[in-house]
């Protein structure tokens, strides 16, 4: 079986992410080794040639037991191009005078295939591959392997690799700029994708302008696309409850002042302060810790104050003491 080259680049051009179908997947093949004058016919002409490798992978997709799902297939070959007839060589090993037969050049398993942004992580002959798409053609790819002792990155001579991550690919706006930021910062997309909400559709690049050293803090403020809750509210008070990668989850510390709750929760930030209780100097975030809609029960910072015979009939404490944010009423009653 031959495979002429420029047959290989046209399914290169085919599965390159300007004209690729929206499925993820890595493909294209490198040259790991030098152009060597090798006589691989055994026939006294010695012609320029180089291994080549090459990657065929998709991951799963979907759910297990799904209809939709897809499991993940892959394969690896390895095998060396005639650079002049620009064709794959059949029978190297004959160069050696080992005539058994053309040596195999594949497919050899490829699996846990794991695709985010322009980085393929495979595991393939019992080793962990990382392979980096950088651009067009090869110069800033890279292939990483571990066999479980060392991490060798493998120079590249020619050819090139595409990866193409559909969920990222997906939103053409947020691609633009996630794709060169990727090989870095996988952290940053696999946040984004777990709780980053709407952000996901925000390019990298609207947030970041710039990157050190260049620019020492390459962050816009929030309050550059949005309104503050309220005039009282700066800039800086943002970061308490919210973080831009976990844009769907609202957290704070024990110490955000109450004051920013009392924005959206007037209601309950009046009746607190009405009741004139012990809680009415307690910070909002010491009974709703941690988590927006979190509450703490009585008992975590009470434990038992009564007897047992006190709590028999009722067992909960708001028969006598009402709420938390009006104990006062409740009581004096
Ligand atoms: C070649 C690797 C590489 C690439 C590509 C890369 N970064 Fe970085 N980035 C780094 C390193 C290393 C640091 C830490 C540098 C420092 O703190 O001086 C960093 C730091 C950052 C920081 C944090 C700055 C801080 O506060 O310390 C942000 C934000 C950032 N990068 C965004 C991006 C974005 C957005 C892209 C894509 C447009 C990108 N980076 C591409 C390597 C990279
Ligand atoms: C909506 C704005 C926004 C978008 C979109 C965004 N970021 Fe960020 N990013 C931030 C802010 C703000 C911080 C610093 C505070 C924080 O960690 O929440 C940050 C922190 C970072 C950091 C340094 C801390 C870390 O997590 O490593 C890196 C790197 C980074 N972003 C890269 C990216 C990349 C890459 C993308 C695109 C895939 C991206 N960001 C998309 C706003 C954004
Ligand atoms: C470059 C513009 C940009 C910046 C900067 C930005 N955002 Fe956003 N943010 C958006 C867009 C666009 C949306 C989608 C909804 C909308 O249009 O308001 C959004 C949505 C959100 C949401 C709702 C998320 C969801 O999925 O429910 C929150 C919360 C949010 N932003 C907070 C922040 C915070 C906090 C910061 C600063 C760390 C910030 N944003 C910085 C553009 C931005
Ligand atoms: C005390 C905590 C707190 C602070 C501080 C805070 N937020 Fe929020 N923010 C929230 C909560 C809680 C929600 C969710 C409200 C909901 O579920 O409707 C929210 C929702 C949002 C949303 C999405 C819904 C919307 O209103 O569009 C944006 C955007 C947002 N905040 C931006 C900001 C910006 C910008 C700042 C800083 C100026 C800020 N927040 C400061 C608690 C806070
Ligand atoms: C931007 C507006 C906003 C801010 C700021 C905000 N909240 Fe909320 N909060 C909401 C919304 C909206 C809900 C949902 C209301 C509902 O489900 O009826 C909510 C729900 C809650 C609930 C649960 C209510 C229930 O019925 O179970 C608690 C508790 C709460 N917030 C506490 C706080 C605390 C404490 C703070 C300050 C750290 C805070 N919130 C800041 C908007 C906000
Ligand atoms: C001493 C503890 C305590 C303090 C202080 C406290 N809360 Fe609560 N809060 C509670 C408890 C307990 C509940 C009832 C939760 C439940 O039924 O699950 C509650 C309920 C709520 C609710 C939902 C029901 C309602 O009344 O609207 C909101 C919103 C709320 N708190 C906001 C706040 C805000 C804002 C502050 C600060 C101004 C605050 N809380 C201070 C303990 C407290
Ligand atoms: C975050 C901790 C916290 C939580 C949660 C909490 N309390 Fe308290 N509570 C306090 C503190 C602190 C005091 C003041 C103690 C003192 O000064 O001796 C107090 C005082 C009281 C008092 C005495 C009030 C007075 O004015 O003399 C009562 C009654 C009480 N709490 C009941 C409750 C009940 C009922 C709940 C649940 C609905 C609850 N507490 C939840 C911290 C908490
Ligand atoms: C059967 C009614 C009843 C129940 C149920 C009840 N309490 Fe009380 N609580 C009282 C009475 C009565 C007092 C004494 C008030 C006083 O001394 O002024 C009291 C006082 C307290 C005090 C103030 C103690 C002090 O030393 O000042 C706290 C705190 C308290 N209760 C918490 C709770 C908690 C938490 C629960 C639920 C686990 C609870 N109570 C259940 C009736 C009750």
């Amino acid at each position: 079986m031959k495979i002429l080259l420029a047959a290989l680049f046209a399914t290169l051009v085919l599965f390159s992410p300007l004209h690729a179908a929206q499925s993820s997947g890595i493909s294209g093949a490198v040259a790991y080794t030098e152009p060597i004058q090798f006589d691989y016919m055994k026939n006294g002409t010695r012609a320029p040639v180089q291994f080549w490798l090459e990657f065929k992978g998709t991951p799963a997709s979907g759910t297990a037991g799904d209809e939709d799902y897809t499991p993940e297939s892959g394969a690896i070959y390895y095998y060396l191009v005639d650079m002049e007839k620009k064709q794959k060589v059949d029978n190297w090993l004959m160069g050696f005078s080992m005539m058994e037969g053309p040596p195999p050049s594949g497919p050899y398993p490829m699996t846990n295939i794991r695709i985010i942004g322009g980085k393929a992580t495979f595991t393939a002959f019992d080793m962990s591959w990382t392979v980096i798409d950088g651009g067009e053609e090869f110069a800033k790819d890279t292939v990483t392997v571990n066999d479980g002792f060392s991490t060798r990155e493998t120079r590249l001579y020619a050819g090139n690799l595409t990866i193409v991550d559909a969920d990222l690919d997906a939103d053409a706006d947020a691609d633009a700029g996630a794709r060169e930021c990727l090989g870095c910062h996988e952290g940053a997309i696999l946040a984004l994708r777990a709780t980053g909400g709407m952000h996901r559709s925000v390019a990298c690049g609207d947030c970041h302008a710039g990157h050190p050293p260049e620019v020492a803090r390459p962050y816009a403020a929030c309050t550059d696309c949005h309104e503050p809750h309220a005039d009282s509210m700066d800039e800086a008070a943002c970061a308490q409850c919210h973080r831009a990668h976990a844009a769907t989850e609202v957290s704070y510390m024990y110490n955000v002042p109450s004051q920013y709750c009392a924005i959206c929760h007037e209601d309950a930030a009046d009746e607190l302060v009405a009741s004139q209780s012990k809680h009415s100097d307690i910070a909002c975030a010491l009974c709703h810790q941690e988590e927006h809609k979190a509450s703490s029960s009585c008992v975590y910072c009470h434990g038992a104050p009564h007897p047992e015979k006190m709590m028999k009939k009722t067992r909960t404490c708001v028969p006598c003491h009402k709420t938390a944010h009006n104990l006062k009423k409740a009581w004096r009653k």
